[in-house]
């Protein structure tokens, strides 16, 4: 990258940004926006993100709940992990190529439901489907995206799953899984760990809650619900039990995930009761402070239900060594959330790609170095569990 060059970059990023839009109160401390091509890791596009997009959807993003004990414990459970590297392998054609529920993805990372993508680019979920199509993984698309649930759908052929938050209604809902399947998303993803909001308190210092533009036929939003005698937001799935998952698999036909299962017990229900997949998660830290960190809990979940149903895992990964970790553990793949927000914030589709692709890489020369050419060659001989 030669000096014009980069500033041809930075010129074509700032006529793009917000900043050029007349949005004064962004903070931009940098002397140089740096081009895509210098940045060496995910970790890197936060603070550029977070140099473009107003304050309050910044930390609305990076926040966790509470003392945000999960929220780091996410990242800080990796390091309890060693491998048990493998020599003279031959490694020289690698494939990280996997099927799930019968579409071929590149490498084993999915884009994670994340609400209201506009809140970083005015594309949005357009930019992130396209940038996933581009990289040949799956997005899921967020029940509270900035764009209708079919305009993602047309913005690119590439296979998509949809995430549902249900309604307090089941006709709504219903109609929900309706428009998402008719609109040709493969699977839907029922996000179960929801059923209070939970206390996100940096957004609530000093600048008015954001809440994510939200698709015009959902339910009723969480401020519309009746007040709670302790004070909380309640959500639908504040009443539901696990029979609300026959109702969910009837309407949608296509296979049905579970997010947000963080025990064997809960695995072992999943399955019992139809689930196609489970989602390991804690949502990013956003719900329950003090919920374990998913790679901690991912061997009792591949041990209830790794054999039967694909388990997939998200919440802090940000490394390609974590991504092997999951899959050394059992996981069928991953999903990142908050990067897919930072590449989108801070370079639009490009920066989706570009933070996909680093994870592939990284994941690639962690495979290499630990003698394994393909994912089905991962087992958990290959990792040392430093606390069990
Ligand atoms: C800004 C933001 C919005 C989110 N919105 C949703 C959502 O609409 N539906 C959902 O199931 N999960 C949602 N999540 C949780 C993600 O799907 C995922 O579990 C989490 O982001 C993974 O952790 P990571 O951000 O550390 O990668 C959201 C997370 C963030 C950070």
């Amino acid at each position: 990258m030669n000096r014009r060059k980069a500033f041809r970059s930075l010129a074509g990023f700032l006529a793009a940004s917000p900043l050029a839009r007349g949005q004064k109160d962004i903070p931009d401390t940098r002397e140089r926006f740096p081009a895509l091509d210098e940045l060496v890791n995910v970790f890197e596009f936060e603070p550029l993100c977070k140099s473009r997009i107003p304050k309050q959807s910044y930390d609305n993003i990076a926040g966790g709940v509470d003392n945000e004990w999960s929220l780091r414990h996410n990242r800080e459970a990796f390091d309890h992990i060693s491998f048990r590297p493998r020599v003279l392998v031959n490694t020289s054609r690698m494939d990280l190529s996997t099927t799930l529920f019968g579409t071929k993805l590149a490498f084993p990372v999915l884009i994670a439901p994340t609400a209201g993508h506009q809140q970083v680019h005015p594309q949005g979920e357009l930019a992130t489907a396209r940038a996933a199509a581009a990289v040949n993984t799956i997005m899921c698309v967020s029940n509270n995206s900035s764009y209708p649930l079919e305009k993602v759908a047309e913005a690119t052929n590439a296979p998509k799953w949809w995430q549902l938050y249900p309604a307090e209604d089941d006709t709504a809902t219903r109609g929900l899984v309706s428009r998402a399947v008719s609109s040709g998303y493969k699977a839907i993803v029922v996000t179960v760990d929801v059923p209070y909001l939970g206390h996100r308190e940096r957004p609530l210092r000093g600048t008015p809650r954001v809440t994510a533009v939200r698709e015009s036929s959902r339910g009723k939003r969480a401020d519309d619900f009746p007040p709670h005698p302790y004070g909380l937001q309640a959500r639908p799935a504040s009443t539901w039990d696990w029979s609300y998952l026959a109702k969910v698999k009837d309407w949608a036909k296509t296979p049905v995930l579970v997010k947000g299962i963080l025990t064997g017990e809960d695995a072992e229900l999943a399955v019992k009761h139809g689930a196609d997949g489970v989602v390991v998660s804690n949502h990013g830290g956003r719900l329950l402070d003090y919920a374990p960190a998913t790679i901690d809990v991912l061997p009792e979940v591949v041990q209830a239900a790794g054999k039967r149903i694909p388990v997939i895992v998200d919440s802090g990964f940000r490394r390609g060594t974590d991504i092997l970790k999951a899959l050394a553990i059992g996981a069928s793949a991953i999903q990142v959330g908050r990067p897919m927000l930072w590449g989108l914030g801070a370079y639009g589709q490009p920066g989706v790609e570009r933070v996909l692709h680093m994870l592939e890489t990284e994941l690639a020369l962690a495979m290499g170095l630990c003698g394994k050419a393909a994912i089905g060659a991962i087992d958990k001989s290959l990792i040392r569990m430093e606390r069990y």
